[in-house]
């Protein structure tokens, strides 16, 4: 009898997967804002009861939030105590549609033992293209170059826009995770002679690059491109300041697809403004949405992007789809794909 009995236990060893219900409408999910892809909505919808917040206000998500097992959480929402607290003790799960965490208490979720997730991977070649695109585009001045035309100033001159090459240069990553090796990467097409990196620790992933591992001030003094590929942490919030500036090569051009934080701006705007550094190109930027009168859009070798480093069609679709998938896995008592 016992031999039958585990005979069939091999036969059906997960017995239980196959007579749970996908419809878990017990299960209450809230989506934190409306412009969340549609591949995210619809696994939700088919499984628990989800609601999109469809103003996108920190009152309706205060109102909205109570009572939530799941939170799906946009990169603009703020998700700070007040948030966690009138969500309630059921709040299990947060998943994140980002890499960076910088807008979520992630201190007090884990205090809660409520899980994370966020959506690393999905994300690492769109916001590497958008690095390379912001480094050749400020190392040829390329907005200054769009003004002349506007201006009717163009001059046809060999002296004239003249600017900087990635072929023979001294490439410095600050922060060399994922996003900052796919930079690496990529950059090597460009005849890059020399990568640098600076971090925590040093690397495996840096050795396989080629890439040098030096002390923040080594890699700014080295550095004729330095790129900003950390997250933003009290301990990285303005590294990028007057200082630093100050110990970066007059001809570098500083590039940043990290958080705007990491930059103190006053001090960036003027290292460009007395030609402390050649050139900047930014993704990321403090506030955002930057107004049109900030003095960082009227600085000629600025060149600006408003925050795009994710934003084409597959790879939001790739990140919303992730953290829907690690709500579901937290939902079914399985583990996340992406944890934090
Ligand atoms: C373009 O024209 C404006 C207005 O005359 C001027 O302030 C600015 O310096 C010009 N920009 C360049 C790059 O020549
Ligand atoms: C820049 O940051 C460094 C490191 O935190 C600090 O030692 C330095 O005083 C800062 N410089 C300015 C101008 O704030």
């Amino acid at each position: 009898m016992s031999y039958t009995f585990v005979g069939l236990l091999g036969v059906f060893p997960d017995v239980g997967k196959h007579f749970r219900l996908p419809l878990n409408q017990a299960k209450k999910v809230l989506i934190s804002t409306n412009d969340v892809p549609m591949i995210a909505i619809e696994l939700l919808e088919a499984r628990y009861n989800t609601v999109v917040n469809d103003i996108n206000t920190k009152e309706s998500l205060l109102a909205k939030v109570a009572g939530v097992n799941a939170l799906f959480c946009s990169a603009k929402v703020k998700l700070d105590i007040d948030i966690i607290n009138a969500a309630g003790a059921q709040l299990e799960m947060v998943g994140a549609m980002s890499a960076g965490l910088d807008n979520i208490d992630v201190e007090e979720l884990k205090r809660r033992n409520i899980k994370i997730s966020n959506t690393p991977g999905v994300l690492n070649a769109a916001v590497a293209d958008i690095a390379v695109l912001l480094t050749l585009a400020a190392a040829r001045r390329l907005r200054e170059g769009r003004i002349h035309i506007e201006n009717n100033t163009w001059t046809s001159n060999h002296k004239w826009m003249l600017g900087r090459d990635l072929k023979g240069s001294t490439v410095g990553i600050v922060g060399l995770g994922e996003i900052g090796q796919a930079i690496v990467k990529r950059l090597k097409g460009f005849e890059v002679s020399q990568f640098v990196y600076c971090g925590h620790r040093e690397k495996l992933e840096g050795k396989e690059l080629g890439a040098e591992f030096l002390t923040f001030d080594e890699l700014l003094s080295q550095s004729d491109f330095v790129i900003a590929s950390c997250p933003l942490t009290p301990e990285t919030k303005e590294m990028f300041n007057e200082t630093a500036f100050k110990k970066m090569k007059r001809t570098s051009v500083f590039v940043n697809i990290g958080r705007g934080g990491l930059v103190d701006q006053t001090g960036l705007i003027k290292a460009l403004r007395e030609d402390t550094i050649f050139a900047a190109g930014l993704d990321v930027m403090v506030p955002e949405p930057l107004s049109s009168d900030h003095e960082l859009v009227k600085l000629p070798n600025c060149f600006l992007s408003p925050h795009l480093g994710t934003a084409t069609y597959q790879t939001r679709s790739d990140m919303a789809k992730l953290t829907a998938q690690n709500i579901i896995a937290a939902l079914s008592g399985e583990k996340l794909i992406t944890p934090v």
